[in-house]
């Protein structure tokens, strides 16, 4: 196996991983294979850069890490299935609705941090991410470990919120989102596709999900999505809700140091771990164009349910978040 190029994503960090100029052919070696699985197990994202920008690599590096999922909505725009199955697209052109006001700056593409498909009883082990057309400014992907969030998290707080359960539902009005909301939002519109979705959702039980869980090797990973969560498992009282909002709160405010965010070049591709990372977008100024591709890497982490106890066949279409 030829030597791979790895060095730490942020020196003196245990979170992520850089790996430099890995080809088509090396994707298709076993032992590259297991070396990159096994990093990745550790570091919990990995930045693939000087890498070829083409739809093809985008899907075997993907496979390195597992089957792909489709994403069977029809809400959701796909590459050419027949040549690329599993890549969906995700494009903003400007004019387009969805522009949110952040503490006074107006932008397209905004995201709050959030794991992949909270609102289903499975989480998807991961997606894979790049950019085909990227912004002059803003436009960025952030990432943040929930096992350097567990360690950060206050004593009261992590007392508190461990050992507790969070209800999610698919909400993809803007205008809704509430625990850990920036102090000062506006949503000027919002996407056309969301009615569509939100009546979809009303009909589906909302997910449960851990707070914090402990993985395999140990470590604990404070696993809470601020975005499309909903309440406590039996406390949705006002207590409950604030502190919903406290940890929250506090998860964006210690990913203003802990976050790592990925400027964008055509020739990077990341995955995360969604069962251990949190991941938000910047948001960029509304008159670019941006458009990114991702794959998603089957897997479930086997801690979440539906409300209630109901059955699989509640599971609702999954999208791109
Ligand atoms: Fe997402």
């Amino acid at each position: 196996m030829a030597q791979l190029d790895v060095r730490p994503l942020i020196e003196g960090r245990n979170f992520g991983v850089r790996i430099s100029g890995i080809t088509r052919e090396q994707t298709a070696d076993p032992l590259v294979r297991e070396a990159v699985n096994a990093l990745f197990e550790k570091h919990g994202m990995i930045v693939f850069s000087e890498v070829e920008p083409s739809g093809e690599m985008h899907v075997a590096l993907s496979n390195i890490f597992g089957s792909l999922k489709d994403h069977p909505s029809k809400a959701v725009a796909r590459v050419d299935q027949d040549a690329m199955p599993g890549v969906i697209d995700m494009a903003m052109k400007p004019g387009d609705p969805g522009d949110i006001d952040v503490d006074g700056v107006t932008l397209a593409s905004w995201l709050p941090w959030h794991f992949d498909h909270a609102y289903n009883n499975e989480l998807n082990r991961a997606g894979v991410l790049r950019a085909i057309d990227i912004p002059p400014e803003g436009g960025l992907t952030g990432f943040v470990d929930g096992i350097e969030l567990y360690d950060a998290l206050s004593p009261e707080l992590r007392e508190k919120i461990e050992g507790r359960n969070i209800l999610y539902r698919m909400n993809v009005i803007m205008a809704n989102y509430r625990f850990g909301a920036p102090a000062r939002y506006h949503v000027h519109s919002e996407k056309p596709s969301s009615d569509m979705v939100m009546e979809e959702s009303a009909k589906v039980p909302r997910a449960v999900h851990p707070a914090v869980w402990t993985r395999k090797s140990g470590e604990k990973v404070l696993h809470l999505s601020p975005w499309m969560a909903e309440g406590i498992e039996n406390d949705e009282t006002p207590e409950g809700e604030a502190l919903l909002d406290a940890v929250s709160r506090e998860i964006v405010d210690l990913s203003k140091d802990l976050a790592y965010w990925h400027h964008w070049k055509p020739t990077d591709m990341l995955i995360w771990d969604n069962w251990r990372a949190l991941h938000a977008v910047s948001g960029h100024p509304p008159q670019y164009p941006r458009r990114m591709q991702r794959t998603t890497i089957k897997g479930d982490y086997g801690l979440g349910y539906f409300e209630g106890g109901a059955s699989n066949d509640n599971k609702i279409l999954e999208r791109t978040y």
